[in-house]
């Protein structure tokens, strides 16, 4: 069993106040699997279509978060203009982030939206290198690295998502492409910055598909990704950061991967958008 559940006190504190902390709010023993404390986080994506939709999921899945609910961080990546009511639904219980950054403070770049302006509003996560922004929009390494340095700048924190397409897999290129990807990205950033940044492992093959990985397969990544971050960094910082993977997880599938000694949450999707099945995700059983 990896993971205890905490009271309902803690379990509000912690994903309130030290919510996205490493140090925690209770006292444990400051122990390096401490800092590796379990992250359930959604990504919306383009959805859901109204500012009422946006309100009704995320209120049902912050009641998701009980007295039973595994000592873990709970977040959700929504559309800008979902962010504010979104914290409000939330009522705490719940962290809400952005799905992007633009890596620019201020100026002339039309449509974009600057980290200095999520802070204002009270967020202090995005996502940075997800897939999609990489292949549909184009956004290039040098790019998120610049989302990665200036989220650190001002105080706030990155989840930088990776990962191989189908062919590189069968390729067997997942290390490869997973350690540029982390080089590049990570350009720049300290090994103390490190306790800001959360690596989502998310095999392009696997998002959206229903083709989730294995357990076997993820965690065999999520080592390597580990063993990268060691090369980067040093193997206290390696160890103490987490690595959540992504593609397809559901209800069916959250509980063995989770289980995996190096898979330190999970990155979702579709099942985001279903109240009930992301409440069980963050519900997930040790097994
Ligand atoms: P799915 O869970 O829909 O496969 O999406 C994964 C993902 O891209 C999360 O960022």
């Amino acid at each position: 069993m990896k993971f205890a559940a905490y009271s309902l006190v803690a379990a509000l504190v912690a994903s309130t106040t030290a919510a996205f902390t490493t140090t925690g709010y209770f006292a444990r023993p400051s122990t390096v699997l401490d800092a590796r404390r379990p992250f359930i986080s959604g990504n919306w994506k383009l959805n859901p279509q109204t500012r009422q939709e946006a309100v009704d999921l995320a209120k049902e899945i912050s009641d998701a978060v009980t007295s039973d609910t595994p000592d873990a961080d709970v977040a959700l990546f929504v559309p800008y203009v979902f962010l504010e009511t979104a914290m409000e639904a939330v009522d705490g219980k719940v962290q809400i982030g952005a799905e992007g950054v633009c890596p620019e403070m201020a100026g002339a770049f039309t449509g974009a939206v600057s980290a200095s302006m999520l802070k204002s509003v009270g967020v202090s996560w995005a996502l940075a290198g997800h897939s999609e922004r990489r292949v549909i929009f184009g956004e290039s390494d040098e790019y998120i690295n610049g989302q990665c340095l200036k989220l650190i700048e001002l105080g706030m924190s990155v989840m930088l998502c990776i990962g191989e397409s189908e062919l590189e897999y069968n390729q067997n290129l997942a290390g490869a492409v997973c350690a540029v990807q982390l080089k590049k990205g990570l350009a720049g950033i300290s090994k103390d910055d490190m306790s800001r940044v959360v690596i989502a492992y998310e095999p392009v093959w696997a998002i959206g598909t229903g083709k989730v990985a294995t357990p076997e397969i993820a965690e065999s990544v999520h080592k390597k990704v580990r063993d990268i971050l060691a090369d980067i960094f040093d193997q206290e910082t390696a160890e103490a950061t987490r690595i959540l993977y992504g593609g397809s997880v559901t209800p069916e599938s959250v509980d063995e991967l989770m289980a995996q000694p190096d898979i330190d949450g999970a990155l979702v999707g579709g099942a985001s958008l279903d109240a009930a099945k992301f409440g069980r995700i963050i519900n997930f059983e040790s097994v």
